[in-house]
């Protein structure tokens, strides 16, 4: 058993099974030896984000930003991982925000996030009951029951991290990029979303060698609009990555595609595909119209 495992068998000891999300936070945030301690991106990683996609993401959001708050001053990347952003901002603009920390207050600012959400941890239930994790004979395993048709997946601390970004401005937009579903397309996760990658295979054993292996959840779309209202915010657009570049129009599209063709075919027809763009408005006057659209 690595330390990370016998730390976590431990508390089972001590607690009896525990919440999957309590297995999940430890496995990849535990203060010492936690998956995201180390360096989990690109080529000798086991995954690749979008802001690996240097300058074109970073351009793509430049642009995005540009869009709804023009000039604006300040965007704080929250769960920033390689902060790969930051050379497409001039100084000063650019702000990170790791796991751990808080969101520092702003007047104006955009707040952006990308696959953030996927990775915050996680409970299922299986009709009213919680599944939770156990250890037998030095393994770890599910209890009462392994996850089956119908499973149903939860991430409570959304509701939390909305509150927080939204009392984190007076004014400004959340850009939210990530991958999920929404209510219409649940049937495609009959057996839920976890799932956990190692060097870029991706298999359903997210129990396995916690630590050694990301764990991630598909986004439930729906459910976080309803936090974000109740949180206070007012949702300006969602929509595609595919779409959200689109409608940049085609100068900007063709300052992207002159960056880097790849990268830019990359982020189009690969991530553009499989992600959306959320952005969420606080506003202080109440007629605010915006540029927005709500069509995925
Ligand atoms: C999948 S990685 C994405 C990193 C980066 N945004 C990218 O696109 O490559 C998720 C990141 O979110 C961070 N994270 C998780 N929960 C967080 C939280 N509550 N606040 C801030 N960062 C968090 C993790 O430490 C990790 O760096």
């Amino acid at each position: 058993m690595s330390e990370l495992e016998r730390k976590i068998a431990e508390r089972i000891q001590r607690e009896g099974p525990i919440p999957f999300s309590v297995f999940m936070e430890m496995a990849l945030y535990d203060e010492a030896l936690g998956y995201y301690r180390g360096d989990p991106f690109g080529k000798d990683g086991d995954f690749f984000t979008a802001s690996q996609l240097q300058p074109v993401f970073g351009a793509y959001v430049r642009a995005v930003a540009g869009k709804w708050m023009p000039g604006f001053e300040c965007l704080v990347d929250i769960g920033a991982g390689r902060c790969e952003l930051s050379k497409s901002f001039e100084d000063g603009v650019y702000r990170s925000v790791e796991k751990g920390q808080r969101i520092s207050k702003s007047k104006n600012a955009i707040l952006f996030s990308n696959e953030l959400i996927d990775a915050m941890p996680v409970d299922l239930y299986q009709g009213d009951v919680m599944l939770k994790v156990d250890c037998r004979d030095g393994r770890f395993v599910w209890w009462p029951h392994s996850p089956g048709e119908g499973v149903r997946e939860t991430r409570d601390v959304v509701m939390a991290h909305l509150h927080e970004a939204y009392e984190a401005i007076d004014e400004g937009f959340y850009i939210l990029i990530d991958y999920g579903y929404r209510n219409l397309e649940r049937g495609r996760f009959a057996r839920g979303s976890l799932m956990s990658y190692r060097k870029h295979v991706a298999n359903d054993e997210v129990l396995l060698e916690p630590g050694k292996r990301d764990i991630t959840a598909h986004v439930d779309w729906d459910s976080l609009l309803d936090m974000a209202v109740v949180a206070g915010w007012e949702v300006a657009s969602f929509e595609s990555l595919r779409a959200s570049m689109l409608s940049l129009g085609p100068e900007v599209m063709g300052g992207l595609y002159s960056l880097d063709e790849m990268q830019f075919r990359t982020l189009l027809f690969s991530f553009g595909e499989s992600f959306d763009v959320l952005i969420l408005s606080k506003r202080k006057g109440p007629d605010f119209a915006g540029p927005g659209l709500v069509n995925r």
